[in-house]
């Protein structure tokens, strides 16, 4: 969407403080035997106590089969998004955990995740987290009115050689606010100067996701989780912003 009055400003900003306060209470929940539902659990408890609605549950893009049965996304190592929780699913040591999550509040859709390694985690994995982390950040930098989505993909590309992880093509950012997903698509490889010119106010989920490996995905039986092709371990890191005339207003802080 585009933000245009003060309503917009206000309702998408505390949809981004409703689900930034969420996401970093889950943080310390990414424990070694908490099982995958409990996560979503706290999430969905979380979002409905700040008076928002979890913008997951429930939600059917064109093409899925069937409707988002959770509030939160868990992905962990080759899983690479939409990976719906389970009970039967428990975290263990040196696990790479992203959590994706999106609420409503008052109509006003946002959209975040990120990733944490369950103890110390191995050099690849770390490598793994700081390139994602950076690269979301590099994405974010290139935003402001006028610019085009291909600066994005751009800056991603970039820091991914720098740190020799693969980027996933087949997922990208795209726009929100009124929904989960809407137009522009924001492709996490690209060429600065090309591609749709942003808009003030535009609201836009960047989410680059990353891999050890190579950046082929399959959809897996359940007819949602994302994982990789070759078994590499994945992250990503996701923040939901506003376009300004300078840059951008980060509406999902952490
Ligand atoms: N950040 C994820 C995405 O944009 C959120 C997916 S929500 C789901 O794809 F309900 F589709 F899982
Ligand atoms: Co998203």
């Amino acid at each position: 969407m585009l933000a245009k009055t003060q309503e917009d400003i206000e309702g998408l900003r505390m949809s981004g403080k409703i689900l930034s306060d969420v996401l970093k209470e889950l943080i310390p929940l990414v424990q070694v035997g908490v099982t995958t539902a409990e996560l979503d659990l706290a999430a969905e408890k979380g979002i409905r106590e700040q008076g928002g609605v979890p913008a997951f549950l429930n939600y059917k893009p064109s093409g899925a089969s069937f409707p988002y049965p959770a509030a939160l996304c868990v992905t962990i190592n080759d899983e690479v998004a939409h990976g719906i929780p389970s009970e039967h699913r428990a975290i263990a040591d040196g696990d790479i955990v992203s959590l994706d999550l999106g609420v409503s509040y008052n109509g006003y859709v946002t959209d975040a995740a990120l990733a944490c390694i369950v103890g110390a985690g191995d050099a690849d994995a770390q490598r793994l987290l700081v390139a994602a982390r950076e690269s979301l950040d590099a994405a974010v930098a290139t935003l402001k009115a006028g610019a085009r989505t291909g600066d994005a993909g751009a800056a991603v590309e970039v820091v991914a050689k720098k740190y020799n992880v693969a980027i996933v093509e087949d997922l990208g950012g795209h726009g929100v606010g009124k929904s989960v997903h809407e137009k522009p698509y924001i492709s996490n490889v690209g060429k600065k100067g090309t591609g749709d010119v942003l808009p003030l106010g535009s609201v836009l989920a960047l989410e680059p996701h990353l891999t050890l490996g190579k950046g082929d995905i399959v959809l897996e039986d359940d007819e949602w989780t994302y994982a990789t092709h070759d078994g590499s371990r994945a992250a990503h890191f996701e923040q939901t912003v506003m376009v300004t005339e300078a840059g951008v207003e980060i509406l999902t802080p952490f």
